[in-house]
């Protein structure tokens, strides 16, 4: 099992931000988060790359507890999480090649990873890596001199170098044209597969998440509202996940009102 949350919570500055989360991954599968903005898809992701820790419930990590873990083991499971930001935090002055290589600074001692980051021994890898995400010519290109877009390629590229078993992508494409987007997917996708890691990826693109994900996780309000195969994944369902609940309820006082107001007369 990739991931597992059992009846999980997180609460952030006083607010309830994930309310008894349930939900599997089993290794090698692949699934897509959608939901409105703000549902908490960034935060269930945050979770699982451990980056947050539940407030209560509990939350298995490709096999382990990532908080029962001393520092040295959680940093090894950390290593083997493939985790692609909607920004990548790339540091301005950085090199793109150096960007990639940071994909595996988690996996050898401090000396060694940090050795290979200055002054990597895998170009060639790292060169593949870039040339899958289209961006061969980049290698020593500064980060900030990279298009959004680009940005966020070379995120991807360094998960792909990292090698990691458990993959999850937020908003991995919002800042690609629809042709590179689609490309981006099945390349994620492929990869997964290839190295039968688990992927979770969400998606603000309800088409993009039908057209490739067998599973759909539907995320509002803090809870998962259904988690579906593709197939069942009926347009009333997408229709009521992103409802506006200002909206009905600007609609139903009117309403409310004249019955209060007919109810006094
Ligand atoms: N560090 C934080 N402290 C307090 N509240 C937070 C924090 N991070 C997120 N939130 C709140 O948690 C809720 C869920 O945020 P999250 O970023 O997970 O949503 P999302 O589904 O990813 O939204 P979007 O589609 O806009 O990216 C929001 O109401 C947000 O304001
Ligand atoms: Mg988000």
């Amino acid at each position: 099992m990739s991931l597992l949350f059992d009846n999980t919570s997180l609460e952030l500055g006083g607010n309830t931000i994930l309310r008894d989360i349930r939900l599997e991954l089993a290794s090698g599968e692949q699934a897509a988060l959608i939901g409105p903005s703000g549902a908490g898809k960034t935060s269930l992701l945050l979770l699982a790359a451990t980056r947050y820790r539940p407030s209560s419930g509990s939350l298995s990590v490709l096999g382990d507890n990532p908080w029962h873990l001393s520092a040295r083991w959680l940093r090894r499971l950390r290593s083997r999480i493939g985790m692609v930001y909607q920004s990548p935090p790339l540091p301005a002055r950085q090199r793109v090649i150096h960007a990639v290589a940071a994909g595996r600074l988690g996996q050898s001692g401090t000396l060694a990873a940090l050795r290979r980051l200055l002054w990597p021994d895998d170009g060639a890898a790292i060169q593949d890596c870039l040339q899958r995400v289209d961006l061969a010519d980049k290698l020593w290109q500064r980060c900030d001199q990279l298009s959004g877009g680009q940005r966020q390629r070379v995120g991807i590229a360094r998960v792909l170098y990292q090698q990691a078993q458990l993959l999850l992508a937020d908003e991995p494409v919002s800042a690609l044209d629809p042709r590179l987007a689609e490309d981006t997917i099945r390349l994620l996708l492929a990869e997964a597969s290839a190295s039968e890691a688990s992927l979770l990826v969400s998606l603000h693109s309800v088409e993009l998440a039908l057209a490739y994900f067998p599973r759909i996780i539907g995320v509002r309000d803090g809870q998962i509202m259904f988690d579906l195969p593709r197939e069942q994944v009926h347009p009333g369902v997408v229709s009521a996940l992103y409802a506006d609940e200002r909206l009905a309820e600007s609609v139903a006082q009117p309403a409310h009102a004249a019955i209060s107001q007919g109810l006094r007369c």
